[in-house]
């Protein structure tokens, strides 16, 4: 039996989609990839270039630029489109410029008879993610933001920096809303099984100043980007193909996502980063970390201050 085409559909190719593009193909993970953007100009170039690099990747992808009926046959649509942050700019202070663009997009995915995953990357990401599981009616699984995924990368990067491992043998999360208010998951950061408490336990060289400070790094790492270059995109467009093909492959990994939480870490009616299986059918089922009583009242405040700033964007847009 032939095996199945998967067709990715991205939305928006500015700095994150085009980098995005850019690894997908660069890994071979999906067969079909559709480029669509408002400016079709941009879209259309990426298309081009992308193509003439075919004779260097690992495999065949078919790449045009094209448009929401294209959606229609996909898989999973990858959502990047939007204004980005300026610097000074929080991401907080995006939402409503990019929910109403988000609701345009979104009927236009839907339009077109979509029935696959939504992967959602744009700022502020919680929020978007929750927009785009009212605008779309789709089951809560089925839409997922990338929430803390490149967070939780920048702090297993700078742990295994500090600690000269590598980085993919650390294991620590950061959870909550990906942006000012996300929490360092101390009480169950590991490196190879060994808790980081127990690690630095009578060594020289290591202290909590230190670890205080990488967790600050993690936090403000996009403000530290976006200062010297503009903008962040090349670690986000790897946390999104590493997403990608989680889904694609069925892998049932364990990804920090924003997903929907009814009950989960005692919260409902929310989109926010969480440790959460991933596979074909989108998210499986969310990890409930047993956080300590600091952790826990961190959590809640990051899922307040969400709260707190959609209530009056979504008073305001028929939902
Ligand atoms: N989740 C994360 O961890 C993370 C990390 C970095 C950036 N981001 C976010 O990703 C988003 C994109 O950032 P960027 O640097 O690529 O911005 P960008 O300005 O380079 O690209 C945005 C693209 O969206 C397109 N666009 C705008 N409105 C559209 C519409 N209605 N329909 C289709 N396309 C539309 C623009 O033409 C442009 O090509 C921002 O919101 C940014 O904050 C998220």
């Amino acid at each position: 039996m032939l095996k199945r085409v998967n067709r990715v559909a991205l939305i928006g190719t500015g700095s994150v989609g085009s980098s995005y593009a850019f690894a997908l193909l660069n890994q071979g993970i999906t067969e079909e990839l559709v480029l669509i953007d408002l400016n079709k100009d941009k879209a259309e170039g990426d298309a081009m270039d992308l193509n003439h690099g075919l004779p260097f990747a690992p495999s065949r992808t078919k790449i045009w630029y094209g448009d929401y009926q294209d959606c229609g046959e996909a898989d999973l649509v990858v959502i990047t489109a939007g204004a980005n942050q300026k610097p000074g700019e929080t991401r907080l202070d995006l939402v409503e410029k990019n929910t109403k663009i988000f609701k345009g997009i979104v009927e236009a995915i839907m339009a077109s008879g979509f029935d696959g995953i939504i992967l959602v990357a744009t700022n502020p990401v919680d929020i978007l993610t929750y927009a785009v599981w009212k605008f779309s009616g789709l089951p809560k699984e089925r839409v997922i933001g990338s929430g803390t995924i490149l967070d939780t990368a920048r702090f297993r990067f700078l742990l295994g920096d500090y600690f000269d491992v590598d980085t993919r043998n650390v294991h620590a999360y950061i959870i909550g809303e990906h942006g000012d208010t996300e929490l360092p998951v101390w009480s169950h950061a590991d490196i190879a099984g060994t808790s980081i408490s127990e690690w630095t336990k009578n060594k020289d060289g290591y202290n909590q100043e230190d670890l205080n400070q990488i967790f600050l790094n993690v936090r403000d790492a996009a403000y530290h980007i976006i200062e010297r270059k503009g903008a962040t995109y090349y670690g986000i467009a790897m946390g999104l193909v590493r997403l990608t093909k989680a889904i694609l492959e069925n892998e049932n990994s364990v990804l920090t996502v924003s997903a929907y939480l009814e009950g989960d870490y005692g919260q409902h009616d929310i989109y926010i980063g969480v440790p959460a299986v991933v596979n074909r059918k989108g998210i499986r089922q969310i990890v409930e970390l047993d956080l300590n009583e600091e952790e826990k009242a961190k959590f809640t405040n990051s899922v307040q201050v969400l709260k707190k700033t959609m209530e009056p964007v979504f008073k305001n847009i028929e939902l």
